[in-house]
């Protein structure tokens, strides 16, 4: 443990949901933690290994729940988490104004559960803004260990000014950590797809479009020089101080598999066609432009296409922010987690990108609201905003629903939940019934 931190009032406490939307500090040894939670399966199928989970709930009460099922077997490859940033504000779904000391806990204590189910070559992304970025950093050294650090990356979130500001803030933060560390975790991690312009297929080539380099390679290496004929017949040797990429065997391979081109309509020096599988990727930068991941307002106009009749989520994510950071964590069939859904960009993302995925959401009125809906309409292959072309999707696959109730202060029957219900027995009669008509 480092000996150096940060401290708060009631640090020693465990933070537990309480009620609707409340909190309540406990010791850690309280027994009234060991009372077990009231988990309520919403949708009809059983938990398995593979499923899908939309949870209404507090994000550590879900995790303690899911722990005793098999939705949690397989270990958690990403945490992707966008919580309230404690800005004082208040949004229109959503409270942002918790005391410090409760905030500060509050990520803590759902950090600490989170590492608990972390695969070996698990990262977390801790999505933030300027009001707690630095007290965050602070905590999640603790929680993980300062080796664990990877990145903070910062995203462009909006390109509009703000002229009243002393500063128009536009980013963001990110915070990037592998308990594994960054060296062993960057073995693991997925470069960047480097830019289909660079791709293209100047000579009909029927394996498609490739990229090009030149075929020479630095200093005098004896076996590397040797004539090159060019298919005008001009006479080719290295230039000075360099040799041929290859030896002269290797380099009647490559001729004879089409991977030389020759520019200037043949009279060009050789050039090696290297096509997208060949090429590598690009170790991502750690300033992410909105040109490539998207903006507040680009997200917003998503959820507009979606929901045309009802005021917008306030603070959605675009799903092009979280495909860039699903790809670079994760590869297809990986558990992907967000236990502060909001509208459920990570789960949209995710499903579409073929990761399996578990999201918590502790206001149901969201849930009911955007959170299924988008979810239901992501399965159905309605949901063509976003990144669906990008990734090709047409729909399909499933989630569970369930909700895990609080330990602690009362819970009235809540109309958001019943309309939660509500719409998961229809969408499961809908499925049911076009099951028998194929
Ligand atoms: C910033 S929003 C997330 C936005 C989301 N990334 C999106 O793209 O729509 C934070 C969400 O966390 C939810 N939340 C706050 N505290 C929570 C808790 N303890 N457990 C689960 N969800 C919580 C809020 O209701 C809010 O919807």
């Amino acid at each position: 443990m480092s000996d150096v931190q940060l401290v708060w009032p009631n640090k020693h406490l465990t933070l537990r949901a309480s009620g609707r939307m409340g909190y309540e500090w406990l010791e850690p040894s309280d027994r009234r933690l060991t009372k077990p939670l009231k988990v309520r399966p919403i949708s009809k199928a059983e938990l398995s290994a593979t499923s899908n989970v939309l949870a209404i709930g507090d994000g550590l009460d879900v995790l303690e729940a899911l722990a005793e099922t098999p939705a949690l077997n397989s270990g958690i490859r990403l945490v992707y988490i966008d919580p309230p940033f404690n800005t004082q504000v208040n949004f229109r779904q959503y409270n942002d104004s918790m005391h410090r000391a409760q905030w500060l806990s509050m990520m803590r204590d759902r950090l600490v559960a989170l590492k608990a189910h972390l695969t070996d070559d698990a990262s977390v992304w801790v999505h933030l803004d300027d009001a707690e970025v630095h007290r965050a950093r602070a905590v999640m050294d603790e929680v993980f260990g300062e080796q664990a650090f990877v990145a903070s990356v910062i995203w462009q979130k909006k390109m509009t000014r703000d002229s009243r500001a002393a500063f128009s803030s536009n980013h963001d933060t990110i915070l990037v950590y592998a308990p594994s560390g960054p060296k062993k975790w960057k073995t693991s991690r997925n470069l960047l797809v480097k830019d289909d312009a660079v791709l293209r297929n100047r000579d009909d080539d029927p394996r498609g479009p490739w990229a090009d380099a030149p075929f020479t390679a630095p200093g005098y290496r004896r076996a590397q020089q040797y004539d090159i004929v060019t298919p005008t017949g001009a006479v080719l040797r290295p230039p000075r101080g360099r040799s041929w990429y290859a030896t002269e065997p290797t380099y009647r391979e490559l001729l004879a598999e089409d991977r030389i081109w020759f520019p200037k309509g043949g009279d060009g020096s050789p050039r090696l066609k290297l096509f997208a599988h060949q090429l590598r990727g690009l170790v991502p930068f750690t300033v992410w432009g909105s040109s490539d991941t998207g903006t507040n307002d680009d997200a917003k106009r998503h959820l507009l296409a979606l929901f045309p009749d009802i005021e917008v989520f306030d603070t959605p994510k675009p799903e092009s922010l979280l495909e860039r950071i699903i790809h670079i964590a994760t590869n297809p069939g990986d558990l992907v987690v967000d236990i502060f859904a909001g509208s459920g960009t990570t789960a949209a993302a995710a499903h579409k990108m073929r990761r399996r995925w578990i999201t918590v959401e502790r206001n149901a009125q969201t849930v009911a609201d955007f959170t299924l809906p988008r979810l239901n309409s992501v399965v159905r292959g309605d949901d063509q905003g976003g990144i669906s072309t990008a990734v090709s999707w047409t729909g399909g696959g499933a989630f569970n629903v369930l909700g895990v109730e609080p330990r602690f202060g009362s819970v009235r029957a809540d109309a958001a939940i019943a309309s939660v219900t509500r719409q998961v027995a229809l969408t499961e009669e809908d499925l049911s019934e076009r099951q028998s008509i194929a």
